[in-house]
């Protein structure tokens, strides 16, 4: 700070001089334009504006004046300073507009250039689509049970009332499993999931109520309807009391789980070694519901006209079987239904050809969606 003033005069004041003054204003606001960014201004704010700037140390000389001299003092550098914060806060607008503008070119995402994330993996829908039947049954207090694909032709045939002479053992349908020399082995690749009935009934006490899906085989070649590997549905019910009844309402519910509401299911009659009565099931067309029938105008895919869809085999347990599986046919008596998951798949989504589902081409699975 100057020594005191004697002549009043603010001129005297070197620091207050208008030109000065003017000198300072005007470095500033050139400093301001020169700024090229906004780190820049920062700096020439600070040497301009900041406590030490020639403009805040002349505003202090103020105070030593004679209270006449300070008005016009404190004017004149109250308007440099006025000017001052104009032009940087002008300044600071403008550099801060160009750095928004500079950020929204550089840091610019084309959402339309392909990405290169590694897509994640999803579930098969036939696991998917099998353990949504599952939980149908799980949510009637059914349990799921499994057993071994390479099954003794015990279970596989005789314990199911399969004679040794059923066609259904003849090499085209079964492959047996061959010993050293190909010797016979009484061992085959299951041709249904119904020896998980047998097994169940021999590890458990009745009631039994079983659910198994599992994996089956077949001497079938692979065309758009047939593939030798394939899954099937069980479904076993033992108990005091059971009727025709119960397996049609228990067919009902899981056909109105799956399809909708309002289709009918009926029976026809079958023949089924471990049934008896024996019976297929027929669903209702979910997709023409019966109106293709007898009408050329409107033909449906799905059920080729006729109105009925073929989903599997079932019936009353056949007492030998119970017998075979130490269960006394007098107290007891159930029902089973077998069928399998790729035609009820194929149904339910217009699949067209089998192979798609065997393949594994993400292209067939990705509109089942990614259900992991
Ligand atoms: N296991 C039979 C099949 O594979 C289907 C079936 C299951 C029939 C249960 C009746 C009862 O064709």
């Amino acid at each position: 700070m100057s020594a005191p003033n004697k002549s009043y005069d603010p001129v005297e004041v070197e620091a207050l001089k208008p030109e000065e003054i003017e000198r300072m204003r005007d470095e500033a606001l050139a400093a301001f334009a020169a700024a090229a960014d906004l780190d820049a201004l920062r700096e020439a704010k600070t040497a301009h504006m900041g406590d030490r700037s020639p403009l805040a140390l002349a505003n202090r000389e103020i105070g030593a004046l004679p209270p006449q001299a300070k008005a016009e003092a404190g004017k004149r550098v109250g308007m440099a300073r006025g000017a001052v914060n104009k032009a940087m806060a002008a300044r600071q607008a403008e550099l801060e507009a160009e750095r928004d503008a500079r950020v929204l070119v550089e840091e610019a995402v084309d959402v339309t250039l392909p990405y290169d994330r590694v897509p994640a993996g999803a579930r098969h829908p036939l696991t998917t689509f099998m353990e949504r039947v599952e939980d149908i049954f799980v949510s009637m207090g059914y349990e799921v049970a499994e057993g071994p694909e390479v099954e003794a032709e015990w279970f596989n045939f005789d314990a199911l009332n399969f004679t040794p002479d059923h066609p259904a053992r003849a090499m085209q349908d079964t492959f047996f499993v061959a010993g050293p020399k190909k010797a016979e082995t009484g061992v085959v690749l299951r041709t249904h999931t119904s020896p998980v009935q047998i097994r169940s009934m021999l590890d458990r006490e009745p009631p039994l109520y079983i659910v198994c899906p599992g994996r089956v085989y077949r001497t079938d070649e692979l065309d758009a309807t047939h593939t030798p590997v394939f899954h099937q549905i069980e479904l076993l019910a033992i108990d005091e009391g059971l009727t025709m009844t119960d397996l049609k309402g228990t067919i009902e519910h899981m056909a109105r789980a799956l399809f909708g509401e309002g289709l009918e299911t009926r029976l026809r009659p079958a023949y089924f070694p471990f049934t008896e009565p024996s019976a297929e099931l027929d669903m209702q067309c979910y997709v023409c519901r019966g109106a293709s029938v007898g009408n050329p105008e409107r033909p449906c895919r799905t059920c080729s006209s006729e109105g009925w869809i073929e989903l599997g085999g079932c019936g009353m347990v056949n007492p030998r079987v119970l017998v075979a599986a130490g269960i006394d046919p007098e107290k007891y008596s159930g029902f089973a239904f077998g069928f399998g998951i790729e035609r009820m798949l194929m149904f339910r989504h217009n699949v067209e050809d089998m192979r798609d589902m065997v393949e594994g081409d993400v292209r067939f699975t990705r509109p089942f969606g990614m259900e992991i």
